[in-house]
């Protein structure tokens, strides 16, 4: 039973079943930071625009920045903390060994993203995969890195490339 002026929060939060009395006015973004003490997904721009925020719900990206907990109740919540087991995700490895960060303060929000939409297409086009990454802002690298560590990502699982497609390719080459 929550507290007065307070609601009843229930979600599966990284695989744990997680209840909580939460504010209504609570957003999901400090509701994980700062009452869960799951420090991954990060505030940046705050207003939906940079995806440092950025973490699955029900497997679909969403800026936790734009989401108030009491929508989240009941479902499935995922952080870049709840993406690994005991080792790094084949993705974190391969920003890793690309060097696909600087700070690293996008790359929670990069990677949870990346994991969306390779679930759902495992071979992605290097359009499809700047459409999908549109949302995630990185101020250090340039880009170079993370789109180095997601084609190697692509290509060891599927032995194939993600092949250039038009105008979106010709897109992120201007960033
Ligand atoms: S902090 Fe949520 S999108 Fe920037
Ligand atoms: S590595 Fe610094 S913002 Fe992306």
């Amino acid at each position: 039973m929550a507290q007065p002026g307070l609601i009843y929060w229930k979600s599966e939060v990284n695989g744990v079943e997680t209840v909580l009395s939460v504010s209504p006015s609570l957003r999901l973004i400090d509701l994980l930071r700062d009452k869960l003490e799951l420090t991954g997904p990060k505030l940046s721009c705050g207003i939906g625009r940079c995806g440092a925020c950025m973490v699955l719900l029900d497997g679909k990206p969403v800026n936790a920045c734009l989401v108030m907990a009491y929508q989240c109740s009941g479902k499935r919540i995922t952080t870049v903390e709840g993406i690994s087991g005991q080792e790094l995700h084949p993705i974190q490895q391969a920003f890793l060994t690309e060097g696909g960060f600087q700070c690293g303060y996008c790359t929670p929000g990069m990677i949870v993203t990346l994991k969306a939409l390779l679930d759902e297409n495992p071979s992605p086009s290097r359009g499809e995969l700047e459409a999908g990454l549109c949302g995630n802002l990185c101020r250090c690298t340039g880009y170079g890195g993370i789109e180095r560590a997601v084609r190697q990502f692509v290509k060891a699982r599927s032995g194939t490339e993600p092949t250039t497609s038009g105008e979106l390719a010709a897109g992120m080459d201007a960033h």
